[in-house]
């Protein structure tokens, strides 16, 4: 039996999730591993006496962590960007481990984290929560080429959405009980604007295209402007609207986008709800494989934390080569140059000849329509919505003639339009 003693920098929702799983499993995973895992020192800006630190020292200090020579490896759960960055940095340079579920470090800094061989960093809870999905890109799959990796990667943006069309829930509301459950970031804009999802995303392209991890290079949209009209008429064509990541190589290059999508009620990923997050991946040998799991949460992250703690406890002292990135390998394109598939939801005067205006400009672009619906106005309102789905279309073309339409004079307010996929 070989003891392992870790640090633990941060003392939030997931650090009280690795406390408690060890509290419960700490035999299990000492027969299962031959480990014996010691917490011997917790450090925190912020002291919670109310935590149960099962006989761990405690620290307002975080570089007690890695200054101490008794710690083997250290977890990084402090959260935020900065401070964790520098302290993951430091705890390198003083040889330890460290795992972390910090995605927004790894898709800022993980480049320069992961480009010298001090010490291993882990980060399997950085995406996806419980999902083992860096295990399957990096291990199951490695000897396969990707074709796209897209997933529910945002278990807040996927209980908001799933809580407006399951029980018509307020968005307000629903965001309010995603962060009583501890799944919303501290900062909440993080999720609904899509920065979370694209953190994520940034790390998930990076190792299934062997590139850098750029998050300047994700196109992002949030679930804010997302409506319970959209989410009603997206149902009763056969939709449902999903916050989606997507990274895609295609001919001309890698799509890389995370937004709301409208997605075939008969697709699996368009049943995956509240907090539940999947990624599917599809590779040229295995083909299309699938991940599914609870996307936040302590527990759940928690679980990916030790499983990256054990994995490199029965390791040490073995260290990881530098990760080898081809920078030259792929080009991530310009959003004006993906193609997709359009829900417009346009908010009109009800005259006639307004549907058949909008179909010639659409038409002028080279947009198809593939199903249309016109709605009567909706109680203590005016206008009719003319909701559309069109065909395929270049985004930039679609873009042109979105400022057409908008531009009718019949055209009343804004024009709610999201992607849609079918995930063939
Ligand atoms: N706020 C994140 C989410 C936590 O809702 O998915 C897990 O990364």
């Amino acid at each position: 039996m070989k003891t392992v003693r870790l640090g633990i920098a941060g003392l939030g929702t997931v650090a009280q999730g690795v406390l408690d799983i060890l509290a419960s499993n700490q035999q299990l995973i000492a027969t299962r591993s031959g480990i014996d895992l010691q917490v011997t020192r917790v450090a925190s800006r912020t002291p919670k006496p109310d935590v149960n630190l099962a006989g761990a020292q405690f620290s307002t200090q975080l570089a007690d962590l890695y200054a101490d020579e008794q710690i083997d490896m250290v977890v990084e759960l402090i959260g935020g960007e900065d401070v964790a960055y520098e302290f993951i940095q430091a705890a390198l340079a003083a040889g330890k481990p460290v795992i972390t579920a910090n995605k927004a470090v790894i898709a800022a800094h993980g480049n320069t984290l992961l480009s010298h061989n001090a010490a291993p960093l882990r980060f399997e809870a950085a995406v996806a929560g419980a999902i083992p999905i860096i295990q399957a890109i990096q291990h199951g799959l490695v000897a396969n080429r990707f074709e796209h990796v897209v997933g529910i990667i945002n278990g807040t943006c996927n209980y908001i959405l799933t809580a407006m069309q399951e029980q018509g829930a307020a968005f307000a509301d629903a965001l309010a009980t995603a962060q009583e459950l501890g799944y919303a970031e501290a900062d909440p804009t993080f999720d609904i604007q899509g920065i979370d999802a694209a953190h994520k995303l940034a790390i998930l392209l990076g190792l299934a295209f062997d590139s850098p991890f750029n998050f300047a290079d994700i196109y992002i949209e949030g679930i804010t402007e997302v409506t319970s009209a959209d989410i009603q008429y997206a149902d009763e064509l056969g939709y449902h609207i999903k916050h989606l990541g997507l990274a895609r190589l295609t001919d001309t290059g890698l799509e890389a986008r995370v937004h709301p999508t409208l997605i075939p009620k008969s697709q699996l990923l368009a049943s995956v709800n509240d907090v539940l997050n999947a990624v599917l991946v599809k590779s040229d040998a295995a083909g299309n494989t699938m991940y599914s799991g609870p996307g936040a949460g302590g527990a759940a992250t928690a679980s990916a934390v030790l499983s990256d703690v054990i994995g490199l406890a029965c390791q040490l002292p073995q260290q990881d080569t530098p990760r080898s990135v081809d920078a030259s390998a792929v080009r991530v394109l310009p959003i004006e140059d993906i193609r997709s598939a359009y829900y417009l939801r346009i908010p009109t005067k009800d005259e006639p000849g307004v549907f058949a205006q909008v179909a010639n400009a659409l038409s002028s672009h080279g947009i198809s329509i593939e199903a249309a619906i016109q709605k009567e106005p909706r109680a203590g309102q005016d206008l009719v919505s003319i909701v559309i789905l069109t065909q395929v279309v270049q985004e930039a073309e679609m873009a042109a003639a979105m400022t057409q339409v908008q531009s009718l004079p019949q055209v009343q307010g804004s024009i709610a339009r999201i992607r849609v996929e079918t995930l063939d």
